[in-house]
């Protein structure tokens, strides 16, 4: 069995009990400087030896998995959410936020949710019933998306391209000519087919063609794994996941809301036409945690944000900095494709421009199932996903390289998925190429 917690003396359940037993007695400290100090050290030090129990490796293209530290922080004390101290802690993440999408002026809306919630965040805050909008569409959640704009009454167009491909620049800036869109959306990285759109490509014929119309970017399965420069690109909207790259247990949507979608936005007709995912409700209380003070419209997932903050840090204050980050799940990627490939199976990305830097789909050789080789690996400790876009989806497994696994050589991830996969294909009858 895989484990993320690679010495034990101790069973690992009882020391994590006890480290989390420890963390939460240490919350009835005083709380002058002085205790608060001698309380953070002793903090980091629960911390340090704080080792989640063994498990299966989770390299599922997300939820991933999660840093002991990170994991910790979800382990947090109580805390009340109007708290100065939360609020800081909260102010903490808005800012870190900016720094992994590399904006200064746009405003993150960080709440309770999973991704799903930003795309209603997007279709109800942006677009007005009867508004056009441009899809383009590189797999299944390319089609949810539009679902989810049809829902709150856009007036939906699809770009699409064959499985594993993407729309060519050319394809976007003829539909961008041949109707004004009020905004165009694309899924960065589509999770089902492991296709990468090229953001700043996108941008710039946006920009350039149509430079009214807001882009936003689903961001579920590519921030933190793949480079965002929303400011210089002008990406408009971001909208993401804790539980994928961003390397927290899932429950939080992180969208982050640049300036002109945001004054897009205030010129509405009418008022948006959801309440829980309404900016109008949401604005005020990030911008207030933005200043850090607390604000309140509906309960945040306190110890989520505690877990956020840990993520954050490690990714915009250690080793490696985010450049490195990028370029390691790079690096990662470029391996893990050129084993498969070298196994003789095939790729469903058509080529390497197209290709996520945090996942990879694979087709299954002839003959053996994507559930024959899932099931074999899970026997293995390794969990890995089978297909999900529609076309193909009896054909193909995928695989998640994203966070700890990539940043963290340590723990052998990345080797441990080659092994297993290809010891699962030899079990079902499969010769490797290079064998
Ligand atoms: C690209 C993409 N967009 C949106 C979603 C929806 O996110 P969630 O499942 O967190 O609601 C996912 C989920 O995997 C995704 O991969």
């Amino acid at each position: 069995m895989a484990t993320s917690s690679r010495s034990s003396a101790q069973p690992a359940a009882d020391r994590r009990l006890a480290a989390i037993s420890q963390h939460l007695a240490g919350s009835s400290a005083t709380n002058t400087l002085k205790g608060r100090n001698k309380q953070e050290s002793s903090e980091n030090n629960k911390m340090d030896s704080f080792k989640q129990q063994p498990h299966k490796l989770l390299v599922i293209p997300g939820p991933i998995e999660v840093a002991d530290d990170v994991l910790f922080a979800a382990a947090h004390p109580s805390v009340s959410h109007m708290s100065p101290e939360f609020a800081g802690v909260f102010q903490d993440c808005i800012a870190k936020l900016k720094q992994v999408l590399f904006t200064e002026t746009a405003q993150p809306i960080i709440v309770a949710g999973s991704g799903t919630l930003g795309w209603d965040m997007a279709a109800s805050n942006l677009v007005e019933p009867g508004e056009d909008v441009l899809v383009l569409n590189t797999g299944y959640f390319g089609d949810s998306f539009a679902e989810c704009l049809s829902i709150y009454g856009a007036k939906v167009e699809q770009l699409g391209a064959p499985v594993g491909d993407k729309p060519t620049a050319a394809q976007i800036e003829e539909a961008l000519k041949k109707r004004k869109y009020k905004m165009l959306t694309f899924t960065h990285v589509d999770t089902s087919t492991g296709v990468l759109s090229d953001a700043k490509e996108i941008c710039e014929i946006v920009k350039r063609v149509s430079p009214d119309t807001i882009t936003v970017l689903d961001g579920v399965c590519s921030v933190g794994s793949e480079q965002i420069l929303m400011d210089a690109w002008g990406v408009d909207v971001v909208l993401a996941a804790s539980q994928k790259g961003l390397g927290v247990p899932p429950g939080l949507c992180v969208t982050c809301v640049s300036q002109k979608a945001l004054s897009v936005f205030k010129a509405r007709k009418a008022p948006a036409t959801s309440y829980f995912a309404s900016w109008a409700k949401w604005l005020p209380v990030m911008e207030a945690y933005s200043k850090g003070s607390a604000a309140y419209f509906a309960t945040p997932a306190v110890q989520l944000i505690y877990a956020l903050q840990a993520s954050l840090t490690t990714m915009t204050t250690r080793s490696p900095s985010l450049e490195e980050r990028f370029a390691l799940h790079q690096e990662t990627s470029t391996k893990l494709k050129k084993a498969v490939q070298d196994m003789g199976l095939s790729l469903v990305t058509k080529s390497s421009d197209a290709a996520a830097n945090g996942m990879t789909a694979i087709y299954t050789p002839d003959g053996i199932t994507p559930g024959d080789v899932v099931g074999k690996m899970l026997k293995k400790g390794v969990v890995v996903a089978a297909g999900l876009h529609k076309d193909i989806k009896t054909k193909y497994m995928r695989i998640g390289h994203m966070g700890v696994s990539v940043v963290d050589k340590s723990r052998g991830d990345i080797d441990q998925i080659i092994q297993a996969l290809t010891e699962s294909l030899v079990e079902s009858g499969y010769k490797p190429k290079n064998a």
